[in-house]
């Protein structure tokens, strides 16, 4: 099925392993694209059970228009840019392409599609569906049995050659020496791995919704768009400047 127009860039943050930042990510560039850069983006959530995006934008739903101050931002938001939120689809990983060719198939304008993928790839389907990615982004943490996988899952992407693949530091501990970085930058690099410049730290606001944080600024939300401050602050709106320069090119 062709939407008659472009077809929008299929992305994904993606590594085999759970807990790496792959869904946070996910809305955090979905939603400085379309709230922030004026693009047009949808989420499609493949990771099931979990579905963290799927979920994050449901108990937006309910929990926005309870906070008064975060309500009247949405209103602000929406009315005055004239702009909808995305959408957020779930979908098994066999049929994600399908869901993807119906939503740009509706929404013309498609810029991006983000696609969440489980953190393995084992499950019969990820394979197939990791093929038709544009790009792939693979947040990387820096312990010694997270770092192998992520290689071999780095590596093993090698072999479809269409897909450009980027890796990034993330969680960093501000303890950790820059050193310790600097070797594993090196080994990526004898791996010919890119590995994008912004290293993202460790910060406790990763593990909130929008709604828990709404005095000091949104950071993760699929309805509001991040904060500059908080952009800054996590160094998101650095990482997420790399990622669509390499993107737009
Ligand atoms: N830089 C970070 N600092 C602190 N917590 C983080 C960071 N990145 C992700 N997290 C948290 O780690 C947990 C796993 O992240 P998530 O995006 O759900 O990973 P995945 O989708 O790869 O399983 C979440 O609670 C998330 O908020
Ligand atoms: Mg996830």
């Amino acid at each position: 099925m062709s939407n008659g127009n472009k077809k929008p860039v299929y992305i994904s943050f993606a590594t085999q392993k759970g807990g790496a930042g792959k869904s946070s990510f996910t809305v955090l560039a979905a939603s400085i694209a379309h709230y922030l850069l004026e693009r047009n983006v949808a989420i499609i959530d493949c990771d099931y059970p979990q579905l963290s995006v799927a979920n994050m934008r449901k108990r937006e739903l309910e929990n926005i228009p309870k906070n008064e101050a975060l309500k009247k931002l949405a209103i602000t938001k929406f009315s005055e840019h004239n702009k909808s939120s995305y959408t957020v689809e779930t979908s098994t990983t066999a049929s994600a392409i399908e869901t993807a060719e119906e939503i740009a198939f509706k929404q013309k304008n498609l810029d991006y599609i983000f696609f969440d993928l489980p953190g393995t790839v084992n499950q019969s389907g990820i394979l197939n569906l990791i093929q038709q990615m544009d790009y792939i982004f693979a947040p990387l943490s820096a312990d010694r049995t997270a770092l192998e996988s992520s290689l071999s899952f780095l590596l093993m992407l090698r072999q479809f050659e269409e897909i450009k693949s980027y890796a990034f530091w993330n969680m960093v501990d501000g303890r950790e020496k820059t050193k310790l970085y600097d070797a594993y930058n090196k080994l990526l690099a004898e791996y010919n791995i890119p590995i994008l410049e912004t290293k993202i730290p460790y910060l406790l606001r990763f593990r909130k919704d929008a709604i828990d944080y709404s005095r000091e600024g949104i950071f993760r939300s699929t309805l509001l768009a991040p904060s500059y401050s908080m952009l800054s602050e996590s160094r998101v709106g650095y990482l997420c400047d790399e990622i669509f320069e390499i993107v737009n090119k």
